[in-house]
């Protein structure tokens, strides 16, 4: 079993019986979605309030029941991957494309769980891209403000080589840091930008990370 495997299913028994479950993007949330299909399969009562189209598409295909984020009271737990974590359990996400979906989400649940093998934990972030979803009218003054910092700024582009375009209609700029020394003064300057939808520097918003190593699954809290 390969680690996201491991970690995709070791998350989904945290579900139990009756539970509004935000279901993330990416490899490592889809087989979460697989094993929770298997379950509601089996029996398994619950609501899923999906975080991107793909995801919507898999657990439609699994029969997982849906409703919005504004169609319910409060999601129980969200278990969503991860392109980056911290030791202090600060994160970058986005990887996929879905960030500002899976930041809404994260927002009104109770519980979020983060799945990611033992690749993704990191003593300090910002090797990994972080991405910025922009709205596409001014996205070019952000990219050259971007620029002008030095974070060398990537416009994401689709399969077809054309700006890759979210499930909210924006765009994404990647900026490449290398280093993000201060996080959160990062993402309050980010915040400020007119323009900037949202980013993916996901801080202080888990509650369990499980890992997934070769000797098993640890989980962290
Ligand atoms: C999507 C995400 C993903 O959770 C993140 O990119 C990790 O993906 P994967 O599990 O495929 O490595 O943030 O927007």
């Amino acid at each position: 079993m390969n680690l996201k495997q491991m970690v995709g299913e070791k998350a989904a028994e945290y579900i139990k019986e009756g539970m509004v479950v935000g279901l993330g993007t990416g490899s490592t949330a889809y087989y979460m979605v697989e094993a929770l299909g298997r379950r509601v399969n089996e029996g398994l009562n619950i609501i899923g309030v999906t975080t991107s189209t793909r995801t919507k598409e898999q657990a439609e295909g699994l029969g997982i029941p849906l409703k919005s984020v504004d169609e319910v009271d409060v999601i129980d737990i969200t278990i969503d991957g991860a392109d980056e974590i911290s030791r202090d359990f600060q994160g970058i996400k986005g990887g996929g494309g879905a960030l500002l979906f899976e930041k809404i989400v994260a927002d009104y649940s109770k519980k979020v769980i983060w799945i990611v093998d033992e690749s993704k934990m990191v003593d300090e972030l910002g090797a990994f891209p972080l991405p910025i979803e922009v709205m596409p009218y001014g996205s070019l003054q952000l990219f050259k403000i971007f620029e002008a910092k030095g974070y060398q700024p990537e416009f994401r582009l689709d399969e077809a080589g054309e700006k890759y375009v979210t499930d909210g209609g924006h765009l994404l700029i990647d900026l490449n840091m290398k280093e993000i020394k201060e996080p959160h003064a990062l993402a309050t300057w980010l915040d400020g930008l007119t323009g900037v939808v949202e980013h993916g520097l996901f801080l202080d918003r888990v509650n369990t990370v499980i890992v997934g190593y070769e000797n098993g699954p640890v989980v962290k809290e």
